[in-house]
């Protein structure tokens, strides 16, 4: 049942089967959750130890967690795809077991090797396969974490660790599968200045989004963009998604790596724009040029990339001194070719060059 690495502990009190098939109907995103979760525990003193899997249930933390007081948390999210000959497959799993030791070395934690992400992963998927939903589109998200659990309150790189993985059927990240999103600019909170945490995976830049998230939502869009924090000019990402460009020549740019999070989505785009020979720069672009070039027609399209939101096209975009819309408003061809070409690598429908398709 599990990988040899981790002990199994099968829960008592599964959810039935009917009253499972009929949660997995309508999965939403990151409300519902499978029978089981893998646990690692980290000490300085005995490293990495006592990896099983688990039936899923609360932790009980002591108040004085460090945790709970300095922040010291990383995570990841990736997907778990049932295919259509039956089988099951991660999309390039070893991407985020290494942005998962980059962002564990940003926050001074200790690494996690690959075999134990991969493993935990592998043996929480196998002990829970019956809950990857097969409805269009859907998935099983998993989400691996990491926080300090000494109980300390002294402020320094936590002595004791523990890292889960949770699994959460998925659909839509948007609501109703919005077919284009509208996306707030946050002229004044910014998510990550130079030498900050903003390329980490870290729990602490998405609660410092949260106030700008919430400003969007008032104004009505579905999602924040972030900019440069020098400046507040560049444009960097948004809370959950990294951001590419298409303009009328065929062409296409993305932000640069630095402040954003290197996106595996965002890395798997450029990848396949290339193959098809399209000119892709990652390179600043400004919001002041964005809009000039919206309303100029220059810009055809705009979409955003994540585990999460896949690709999800952008129509509009609002801020404090007005709006303005992207192409028809609608989802563009670029982004509709590129959306269609990288969930059918996903859940192996056609070749997979780059042997990014992980199968257990
Ligand atoms: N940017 C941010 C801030 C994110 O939270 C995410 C989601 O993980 C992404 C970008 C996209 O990254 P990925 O494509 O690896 O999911
Ligand atoms: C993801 O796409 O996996 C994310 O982490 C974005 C968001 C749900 C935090």
């Amino acid at each position: 049942m599990s990988s040899p690495l981790f002990q199994f502990e099968a829960n008592p009190a599964p959810v039935e089967a009917n009253e499972r098939s009929r949660l997995l109907e309508n999965p939403g995103f990151g409300k519902l959750f499978t029978d089981h979760m893998a646990m690692v525990r980290w000490s300085d003193d005995k490293g990495w130890h006592d990896a099983k899997v688990m039936p899923r249930g609360p932790l009980t933390l002591d108040p004085a967690t460090a945790v709970l007081h300095y922040a010291q948390e990383i995570f990841e999210g990736l997907k778990a795809y049932r295919l259509d000959d039956g089988g099951t497959a991660l999309f390039r799993p070893l991407e985020n077991a290494r942005r998962f030791r980059e962002s564990a070395e940003r926050m001074a934690m200790p690494l996690l090797p690959d075999d134990l992400f991969l493993g935990s992963i592998e043996a929480l998927v196998k002990a829970d396969r019956d809950w990857i939903p097969s409805i269009d589109g859907s998935s099983l998200y998993l989400r691996p974490f990491m926080f300090a659990s000494e109980v300390f309150l002294g402020v320094k790189p936590a002595s004791e660790y523990l890292y889960l993985v949770i699994a959460s059927p998925a659909g839509n990240y948007f609501k109703g599968g919005a077919p284009a999103v509208t996306i707030w600019v946050s002229d004044h909170y910014t998510r990550a200045a130079p030498g900050g945490t903003g390329a980490a995976k870290c729990g602490g830049n998405y609660a410092a989004s949260l106030v700008a998230q919430r400003e969007a939502i008032a104004q009505g869009c579905d999602q924040v963009v972030f900019l440069d924090t020098a400046e507040r000019r560049w444009i960097d990402e948004l809370g959950g998604m990294n951001l590419f460009f298409v303009f009328d020549d065929g062409s296409m740019l993305t932000p640069p790596l630095g402040t954003i999070l290197p996106g595996i989505t965002r890395d798997s785009v450029l990848t396949l724009a290339r193959d098809q020979g399209i000119a892709v720069r990652e390179a600043p672009y400004a919001i002041d040029q964005w809009e000039a070039d919206a309303k100029s027609g220059k810009l055809v399209e705009t979409f955003a990339c994540g585990t999460a939101a896949v690709v999800t096209p952008v129509g509009r975009v609002k801020s404090r001194d007005g709006e303005f819309t992207i192409g028809s408003g609608g989802p563009g061809q670029v982004t509709q070719a590129l959306k269609a070409r990288l969930t059918a690598i996903q859940r192996a429908q056609t070749p997979d060059p780059h042997g990014w398709v992980h199968r257990f």
